[in-house]
């Protein structure tokens, strides 16, 4: 259980604005951001965020929440993912269930190990602006000074132990596991292996991560030699699997420009920024993995993937497109583009411009089309063996996409090719099994329309969540025993967990991973529709000391509330009970003195109720 503490911490430190800045594009309109809602189509801006509440919320759809709850609603992430994942954006560490944040160990390694990739970063830059072949081979390839200044390219020297130079201590193992420098098998005078620089004489290119810290390089030999690129080993900083080079530097511009372009190459990313594309990362040297693409959706809908024209480029989107399948949602664009064989972008915007450029981005060819191409291209579709092998290698990639609107018209278009009933199609590629092995959700219950007193006791409950744990036993009993039983056990556990912090936008995260989520969503909703002051005591400010004790005499208000709608439930439950015993006529002695004491409750409940 992460501590809610701990949550309200991460809720002040990362910036609501900037989480849904990545994915939607907002305008300062007074004190709240406005923007198209990303939970619904529309044409006009009903998507609000108020950075002093924390929260946002659509008019137009009733989509609201936290940070934490938008990156769930937005990427699919579970609460404790979504938590971790901002957490680690902001450099906190969550801690563990029982024990307290890890401060000391690892965190403070991974600061010597950046450490020492900025000092190792600045040295290579510096060495760069006295190096004339490197600065010619760099003119060479058309890069500006500003360019390369913006993505901090450096300069290894030749020469073997330059590092020496630069860090006091040579031998340290942190210069070793940054991957800096690289022990030989040879042993000096005193036995120890000798150390030498892994970058020498290369141009480099520091890749960084989203916070802009330098974690490895990108070495690139001047002119021919092999191997052409040299990069960083996998360090507890980096792994090629999860990084891209060049995001930090184009976040903004993809934004802008509401798309990234992923392409192959380091120079490519460096040239198409000076180009006119500065929204391009590149992987890096490796096929693009669903983390990759994962990290991509983080800040944009739309992926454009540009692959060299060779063979080796085909097989590269082959695997950026299985690495997109299970992201490709209804409201995403992912993208295709191939260049003509001999070229990569940065020869192709050099050599044909960037017009031509943005025309071919502008002709990519949507995942739906490339998916039916790879499993149609080289089948003899007149022939039945070549339709069967046409499903049979369908049969996995549309297994792969979310049961989706996406993935019904890709099966339709493929029944019509193959000539198959769609139902047919769906039943050999294994579709209509209900949700794909990778969805790890729970089941998801259809909606409850939760009624009379139990409808003003849960309502009251999710509005002022901290009076659950004003409730006493007798309370609790009462509302465990009404058919909404186990809306309010869930509900006042997560009453319990937050304690005196209790809060409806806490609440309102919290319950969106439950299976029971619609039911909530409903009552959410018809809160959030209340009139505009109820709206805004909910999500009041504690700054505001007017709005604070406004909130506090709401408070007590909600509580009598609440207390009338427990105590309306237990009469009805009584009197119920009272009416079963009569209709049955002669009771036992044990049931005489039952039914007595009932009739008692009932009236002083009746006194109270009145
Ligand atoms: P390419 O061979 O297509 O090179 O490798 P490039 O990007 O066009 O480079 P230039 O234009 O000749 O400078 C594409 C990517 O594959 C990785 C690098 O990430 C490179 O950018 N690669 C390539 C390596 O890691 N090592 C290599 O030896 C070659
Ligand atoms: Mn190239």
């Amino acid at each position: 259980m992460i501590p809610q503490s701990f949550l309200q911490d991460l809720l002040n430190r990362v910036d609501i604005v900037e989480v849904v800045g990545r994915y939607v594009q907002l305008k300062k309109g007074g004190a709240n951001f406005m923007g198209l809602c990303p939970f619904h189509n529309e044409k006009s801006p009903s998507f609000t965020v108020s950075p002093t509440k924390q929260f946002y919320h659509c008019f137009g759809c009733g989509a609201h929440g936290t940070a934490i709850g938008f990156l769930m609603e937005h990427t699919g992430l579970s609460f404790v993912e979504a938590v971790n994942d901002l957490a680690r954006n902001i450099g906190m560490t969550v801690p563990q269930e029982g024990g307290t944040a890890g401060h000391a160990g690892p965190r403070g390694h991974a600061v010597a190990l950046t450490d020492v990739m900025t000092r190792a970063c600045d040295y290579y830059r510096q060495q760069l602006r006295g190096a004339l072949s490197a600065i010619e081979y760099l003119k060479g390839r058309g890069l500006s000074g500003q360019i390369a200044a913006h993505f901090g390219l450096g300069y290894a020297p030749e020469g073997w132990q330059n590092l020496e130079a630069v860090f006091e201590r040579y031998q340290d193992d942190t210069l070793l596991e940054a991957g800096l420098v690289i022990d030989s098998e040879k042993t000096d005078a005193q036995g120890r292996n000798r150390r030498y620089d892994r970058f020498r004489h290369r141009i480099m290119f520091p890749i960084r991560n989203t916070k802009g810290q330098v974690i490895a390089f990108g070495g690139r030999v001047l002119g021919a030699g092999e191997p052409k690129y040299l990069n960083s080993p996998e360090t507890p900083l980096f792994s090629k699997g999860s990084e891209l080079y060049g995001l930090f530097e184009a976040r903004a511009a993809i934004r802008d420009a509401g798309f990234v372009l992923v392409v192959e190459g380091y120079m490519d990313v460096v040239a198409l920024a000076q180009l006119g594309f500065p929204n391009a990362v590149a992987t890096l040297g490796t096929a693009c993995t669903p983390i990759h693409v994962q990290k991509l959706l983080r800040q944009t809908d739309e992926i454009v993937f540009s692959f060299d024209g060779d063979a080796a480029g085909r097989r590269a989107a082959r695997r950026a497109l299985e690495a997109c399948l299970p992201h490709a949602s209804d409201n995403r664009t992912l993208k295709f583009l191939f260049l003509p064989v001999e070229h990569d972008p940065d020869s192709f915007v050099r050599e044909f411009g960037a017009e031509a450029f943005s025309a071919e981005i502008a002709k990519a060819l949507p995942l739906s089309q490339f998916l039916l191409n790879e499993v149609l291209h080289d089948k003899e579709l007149h022939q039945p063996e070549g339709r069967a092998r046409a499903l049979f290698e369908a049969k996995p990639l549309l297994q792969a996409l979310p049961a989706n609107a996406l993935r019904a018209q890709i099966v339709h278009a493929l029944a019509e090719r193959v000539g198959s009933p769609l139902d047919e199609v769906t039943r050999l590629c294994g579709l209509d099994a209900g949700k794909p092995a990778w969805d790890r959700a729970p089941a998801k219950r259809e909606k409850r329309r939760v009624q009379g007193q139990a409808h003003r006791a849960l309502q009251n409950l999710l509005m002022y969540p901290r009076l659950g744990n004003e409730l006493s036993a007798d309370d609790i009993q009462v509302l465990a025993s009404t058919s909404y039983a186990e809306l309010f056990g869930e509900v006042l556990s997560h009453c319990r967990e937050m304690g005196a912090q209790a809060e409806f936008r806490y609440l309102s995260d919290r319950l969106r991973d439950s299976e029971n989520a619609a039911s909530y969503e409903d009552l959410f909703k018809e809160i959030l529709s209340m009139d505009e002051n109820v709206r805004d005591l909910l999500l009041y400010d504690p700054d505001d000391a007017l709005q604070a004790e406004r909130a506090e005499e709401q408070w007590r208000l909600r509580l009598a509330e609440l207390r009338a709608a427990v105590r309306k439930l237990h009469y009805d439950s009584v009197c119920d009970r009272l009416e079963q015993m009569f209709k049955r006529g002669t009771l036992s002695p044990d049931e005489m003195t039952e039914a007595a004491a009932l009739t008692r409750q009932r009236a002083v409940l009746k006194q109270q109720l009145a």
